[in-house]
């Protein structure tokens, strides 16, 4: 039920952006989203950069191209918040860190959606497998995520609780199929008062990821990179 509910607003959800007027709406033809009113330099000399992100390829206990999601760019089968985390990797020259969880999610896709949906309904907190050992060297740190359910999955929750994050910027990516960041930005900075959060992250419909990468680093030169 859940899940019609799901597909169901996504496709009244998509149809609204599409309706959207212009001038309100920052979703460019290609599916992009970035804020075109802020205008933020985050690059500074002397930074160290962290590009975090979670991915439910690398979660799945299978080969990248047996998970839900992937797309494939330049050859390579990559998870489409990986894809875009490399692409980042490139303009920035950070390094990438990988969020993983002690939880197998479902490589099947439909199996998936109703576990991502009961986990959100338990508030639940998947163990985080995978470890950040030097934090305080990095003070700009890139954190990609999937919207589920019209929020982060729940491993974000887990990452967020895990990691203080106060006096560093936080530098929000995302793939979406209709919902873009869906408050999670907000949601971020709620989790994180005293780390500076970016409102204009990068966010990107999952059909365009592959193709993704020049708006990437039109805005990471937004931004000073
Ligand atoms: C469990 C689940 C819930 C999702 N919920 C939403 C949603 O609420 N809104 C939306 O726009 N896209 C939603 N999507 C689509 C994902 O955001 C999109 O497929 C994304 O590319 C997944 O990233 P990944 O391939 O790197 O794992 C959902 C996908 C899954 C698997």
């Amino acid at each position: 039920m859940k899940r019609f509910v799901y597909m169901l607003l996504t496709m009244v959800l998509t149809l609204s952006l599409v309706a959207c007027d212009n001038s309100q709406d920052q979703t460019e033809d290609n599916g992009t989203s970035t804020s075109k009113t802020t205008e933020t330099t985050v690059a500074k000399e002397g930074d160290s950069v962290l590009i975090a992100y979670f991915t439910a390829a690398e979660n799945s206990g299978v080969d990248v191209t047996s998970s839900a999601s992937y797309t494939t760019v330049n050859g390579s089968d990559v998870g489409r918040v990986r894809a875009l985390a490399d692409m980042i990797q490139k303009g920035t020259g950070g390094e990438l860190f990988s969020i993983q969880t002690k939880t197998i999610y479902p490589a099947n896709g439909e199996e998936l959606i109703d576990y991502a949906a009961q986990e959100q309904d338990e508030d639940a907190r998947p163990i985080l497998t995978s470890e950040i050992k030097n934090l305080d060297q990095y003070n700009v740190v890139f954190i990609g995520y999937p919207t589920w359910w019209y929020d982060m999955p729940q491993a974000l929750y887990s990452f967020f609780d895990t990691y203080d994050f106060s006096g560093k910027t936080i530098v929000p990516f995302n793939v979406h199929n209709g919902s873009q960041f869906s408050g999670t930005i907000e949601t971020i900075q709620e989790l994180e008062p005293d780390a500076k959060v970016i409102t204009n992250g990068f966010t990107v419909s999952e059909n365009d990821v592959a193709d993704a990468s020049e708006d990437v680093q039109a805005w990471l030169t937004s931004l000073g990179y």
